[in-house]
């Protein structure tokens, strides 16, 4: 398990670093970043894949929160590698009365053009209709192609933080998610096969409920995002329902003094990650300290070493503009080997 860990954690320094050496790396997703024109009311977004999309990108488990936010939905994260990303969504009518989903951080923000389709699931389609075409993606594996060529097997995380009504917004969220099933595209439990990963991994939170998650007793797909602090005992979360567990960490930990965790601290930390691990979920805290980016860095470098999964990722420019402290790992500097 410790070996695994480690891995995780120098796979992260190793891409980080790297991607700093290279100032402007030649993938059509860097492409796309400089040229993105938001989709407005009447031209969906534009180029959506480019040749080499992500080349030269090795996936990081870090999540993309509040994505939406940045200037490019979608594609800045992927371009950092980040293999998770988020929406947050509200279920609305358009003018002729139609169901959708906008997506924004308050109702105030939200408009027509920028929908749960427009900005997620259209790229997303066309992105994985492209990458099977992909030799490089072909090279590393038959099948599934995902997301990122040199990582074809990573499934892309979707979290869907649900801002309306659970049952109003289910029916919806599961209408539109019937593209990217029919295709087989989408991470899927089913009571004959159980879990059968894919190219993507849809998990519903906020206001999304559980029993809805599990209603169907034969068939899911979107999966539940589990209270991390809940889990000891009898729990009916498993990797055939969820797939995160989450927790601020504050409501984990309690609050943090002189910017360092406690050795009590950690070791709730550390029961945690191993209760998520013996369920097969993916531990994921949010959050975290934001400054100074030194404390952010430990922060992360401790929940990392501690066994965290996936690191939640406000600022992915910040987050590339790593500390060098970190180049090292048990006594060895990685950076200049
Ligand atoms: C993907 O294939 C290329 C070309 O064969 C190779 O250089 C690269 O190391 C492979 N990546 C992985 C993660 O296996
Ligand atoms: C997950 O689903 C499979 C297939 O139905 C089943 O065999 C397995 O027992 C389930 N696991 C849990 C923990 O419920
Ligand atoms: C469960 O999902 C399957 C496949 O999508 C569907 O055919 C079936 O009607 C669903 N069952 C219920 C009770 O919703």
């Amino acid at each position: 398990m410790l070996t695994h860990k480690r891995r995780t954690w120098l796979a992260l320094i190793l891409t980080v670093t790297n991607r700093l050496r290279i100032p402007t790396p030649a993938n059509g997703l860097r492409s796309i970043l400089q040229r993105y024109q938001p989709p407005s009311a009447n031209s969906p977004a534009k180029s959506t894949w480019l040749k080499d999309f992500s080349a030269d990108i090795l996936p990081v488990p870090c999540h993309a929160h509040n994505d939406y936010e940045h200037r490019v939905p979608l594609y800045e994260g992927l371009a950092a590698g980040c293999s998770s990303t988020e929406a947050d969504i509200w279920r609305g009518s358009l003018p002729n009365g139609d169901a959708e989903l906008f997506v924004g951080h308050t109702f105030k923000s939200l408009s027509h053009s920028r929908t749960l389709k427009s900005l997620y699931l259209d790229p997303l389609k066309d992105i994985l209709t492209r990458q099977q075409g992909d030799s490089f993606a072909f090279m590393n594996a038959s099948a599934p192609i995902g997301i990122f060529s040199m990582s074809p097997s990573t499934a892309f995380v979707l979290l869907l933080d649900f801002k309306t009504s659970g049952h109003d917004t289910w029916p919806t969220v599961l209408a539109q998610l019937e593209d990217l099933r029919s295709q087989n595209w989408l991470t899927t439990w089913t009571a004959t096969d159980g879990l059968v990963k894919r190219q993507l991994t849809i998990v519903a939170t906020g206001n999304a409920l559980f029993d809805l998650v599990i209603a169907n007793k034969t068939r899911r797909d979107i999966f539940y995002d589990a209270p991390l602090t809940n889990l000891p005992g009898d729990t009916i979360y498993n990797a055939n329902n969820s797939y995160y567990a989450s927790t601020s960490l504050p409501d984990a930990i309690g609050k943090i003094h002189h910017m360092r965790l406690s050795a009590d601290q950690k070791a709730q930390i550390t029961g945690q990650v191993e209760r998520a691990e013996e369920l097969g979920l993916k531990s994921r805290y949010w959050d975290t300290p934001s400054w100074p980016v030194g404390w952010r860095n430990r922060a992360w470098q401790t929940l990392i070493e501690l066994g965290a999964d996936v690191l939640n990722v406000d600022d992915l420019q910040a987050a590339a503009r790593w500390d060098w402290q970190m180049c090292v790992v048990a006594g060895v500097n990685i950076c200049n080997s």
